[in-house]
């Protein structure tokens, strides 16, 4: 299985590299920037570990190199500047992100590749993805709501002094301000969240918001995501390589569950090695419901605005 990262000289690009070594699942990783050195020197950085890490290929290379790639994953995006509006920041990406569409078509790419979007905004940019590059829907997956999945669930532990691999609770919807938790199945270790001692909606409210701030609380601190959203990104890989049928908070174009088409964001959806084996609709209360149909038409507006 190769994987070729497009923005891999970035930090979510080698933390995601790093993530894909330690997982040792995947034979082959080739990193590509718009910065040759740095994708150079992160790839040797990662070859020089391999010793103590997997039996895998890490190389820095280009589009042409990568049109053997079982998944194209793109992290490659610009930040917004001080004085710029999420909307400036999505054209300037919309357009970055058509730069590289057009690379990977023009090295060429299997009939069989996966696509992985995390560059921002990830749905809009998944649905480009979908669109323009004629791969069946399938194949085109966005990171979407797997990262917020695992914040709320980390921060859930957290604050409930519970182990964070046994809470289970989903965040669906838009990667951004309209996310929706789903608190109605969270659960720990197969128990209902709502009734362990200490719950209550006070709680479920601070967890929630920290959740969704959870990007700009790290982008003030650090400069942006790496470890979390690297681990986020190994586990979506994982499932495709290994096919494992895993159901994932992912973004991919909806088809009509709970009401929803023809705009990419994130229902659970079951992940294997053809992409996007399935969207599944579970009973939500009816407040979660509207929440993830807001999410979609929130998106719509945002892609109108970026196809005017
Ligand atoms: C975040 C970026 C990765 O949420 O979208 O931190």
């Amino acid at each position: 299985m190769k994987v070729s990262i497009i923005g891999g000289g970035g930090r979510v690009g080698s933390c995601a590299a790093f993530a894909l070594q330690c997982g040792g699942a995947v034979s082959e990783i080739q990193l590509l920037d718009a910065n040759v050195a740095l994708a150079e020197g992160e790839a040797l950085d990662l070859l020089h570990g391999a010793a103590f890490a997997a039996d895998q290929r890490i190389y820095a290379g280009d589009y042409a190199r990568a049109a053997d790639s079982d998944i194209f994953l793109i992290t490659a995006g610009l930040r917004r500047k001080p004085d710029e509006s999420r909307l400036d920041l999505i054209h300037r990406n919309v357009g970055l992100f058509r730069q590289i569409l057009e690379g990977i078509r023009t090295g060429g790419f299997r009939k069989d590749a996966i696509v992985f979007v995390v560059s921002n905004p990830v749905d809009i940019l998944t649905q480009l993805a979908a669109k323009e590059l004629g791969l069946c829907w399938r194949q085109v997956i966005g990171l979407g709501t797997q990262l917020d999945t695992s914040r709320f669930c980390s921060l859930i532990a957290d604050e409930l002094k519970l182990a964070p691999t046994q809470v289970r609770a989903l965040i669906l919807g838009e990667h951004g301000d309209s996310m929706a938790p789903i608190w109605s199945s969270a659960t720990v270790n197969g128990l209902p969240l709502a009734g362990l001692p200490g719950f209550n909606p006070a709680i479920q409210t601070r967890i929630f918001a920290r959740t969704r701030g959870s990007g700009a609380e790290v982008i003030q601190r650090k400069g942006g995501a790496g470890w979390a959203v690297a681990l986020a990104i190994c586990d979506t890989i994982h499932a495709i390589a290994l096919d494992q049928r895993r159901l994932q908070p992912v973004s991919s174009l909806q088809q009509g569950a709970y009401g929803i088409r023809n705009i990419c964001l994130s229902v659970p959806t079951v992940i294997g090695r053809k992409g996007v084996l399935d969207q599944v609709e579970i009973a939500l209360w009816p407040k979660e419901k509207t929440a993830l149909q807001n999410s979609a038409r929130a998106l719509q507006e945002t892609l109108q605005k970026v196809k005017g």
